[in-house]
């Protein structure tokens, strides 16, 4: 396809199937199309329009916004989410009053240098507030294109945006920029979904590498997920006569920092070394399933063990810093989550 056909395609379906009626469509300015767009960088439609509604009555003008009150600003924002965009929002109205006298710039640079105003808000003020046309690349549209386009990798890395932005303006017209831009946005938000794309109603189909292939689910390329290493540990449920369990207190930084935890051992030999100081013979260790605690940079594979103390044992136990947790009145201690989880299924289990 090529984009001369790419925009007759899509504008054809616009002017068939496009949004034309929502709020910042009307009376287009700027100001208007500014606010729409800052609002709907990480907020839906259907949310975005009654906010839109009440903003623009609240405040008509750029000016009406730079001279109010930031409290009367953020309340208006309440429930839309990311604050530091009303406050950006605020900030960049200032600008403009301050710097531009209350015109908002015509050139991307300009527009960028304001507060919250990104490369892709820029281009979608400028194609359609002032019909110039600029590419814009949001997520719909790199949606849109990393599927056309077949476009391997991750939109966060650098080479693979700078594809999208080729792409963006190899296929952003000359003329009729303003609807080229809403039909591009319209079609990754109604058609060309993040799951179940409509493919059968695009007006792209014909060329669509993604869809030839049937691959259109594994485009765009998601954030690529860390592999974590993977550490083990033997945690150790050690009951005393009554049944209750050793608990030992971590120090205070590091992981887990003051919480307290089952004592943990590298080897099933160490531990059964511990187990066998705490009793006159070797005692048999009782091994339950293990599981696994993710951290943010380690996955920790728990190896949780059961085994007995004598009596004489824990004496020696109440002059140190570890503790007997009695599972039927538990004192309220600061636990380490996969010691509370291992605790509760003790607790539920009744096993004494
Ligand atoms: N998302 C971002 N900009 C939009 C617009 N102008 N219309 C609909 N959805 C959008
Ligand atoms: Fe998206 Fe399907 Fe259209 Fe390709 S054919 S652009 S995957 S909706």
């Amino acid at each position: 396809m090529t984009p001369e056909q790419f925009q007759q395609q899509l504008l054809g379906w616009f002017d068939r199937h496009g949004r034309k009626t929502l709020p910042w469509q009307q009376s287009i300015t700027p100001y208007r199309v500014w606010l729409s767009e800052v609002m709907l960088q990480q907020t839906q439609v259907a949310t975005v329009i009654p906010y839109f509604e009440r903003f623009i009555a609240t405040f008509p003008s750029v000016e009406a916004l730079a001279h109010a009150d930031i409290d009367r600003v953020l309340h208006l924002w309440t429930g839309l989410g990311y604050y530091a965009r009303g406050r950006n929002l605020h900030k960049a109205a200032q600008r403009v009053v301050d710097q531009h006298a209350g015109i908002f710039p015509n050139t991307l640079e300009q527009l960028q240098a304001l507060p919250g105003v990104g490369r892709s808000t820029a281009g979608a003020i400028l194609s359609i507030a002032l019909r110039i046309p600029t590419p814009i690349l949001d997520g719909n549209v790199k949606r849109v294109l990393a599927r056309f386009h077949a476009l391997e990798g991750w939109s966060g890395q650098s080479a693979v945006q700078q594809q999208l932005w080729l792409l963006s303006e190899r296929y952003t017209p000359q003329l009729r920029c303003a609807d080229y831009t809403q039909a591009i946005m319209d079609l990754g938000a109604t058609l060309c979904r993040r799951s179940k794309p409509e493919c059968e109603r695009c007006p792209l189909q014909a060329g669509c590498q993604a869809r030839a292939l049937g691959v259109q689910q594994l485009f765009p390329y998601p954030k690529p997920k860390k592999v974590l290493p993977v550490k083990q540990c033997w945690m150790l449920i050690l009951r005393d006569q009554p049944g209750r369990v050793l608990l030992q207190q971590r120090p205070p930084v590091g992981l887990w920092g003051g919480l307290w935890c089952l004592p943990e051992f590298d080897s099933r030999e160490a531990l059964q070394a511990y187990v066998d100081g705490a009793n006159s013979a070797s005692q048999a260790l009782q091994v339950l399933p293990e599981f696994r605690h993710t951290f943010s940079h380690f996955h920790l594979q728990i190896r949780p063990v059961v085994a007995r103390a004598e009596g004489g044992w824990a004496a020696g136990v109440a002059e140190s810093k570890d503790c007997w947790y009695d599972l039927d009145r538990p004192l309220e201690l600061g636990l380490a989550a996969p010691v509370k989880r291992l605790l509760s299924q003790l607790r539920v289990g009744g096993a004494d």
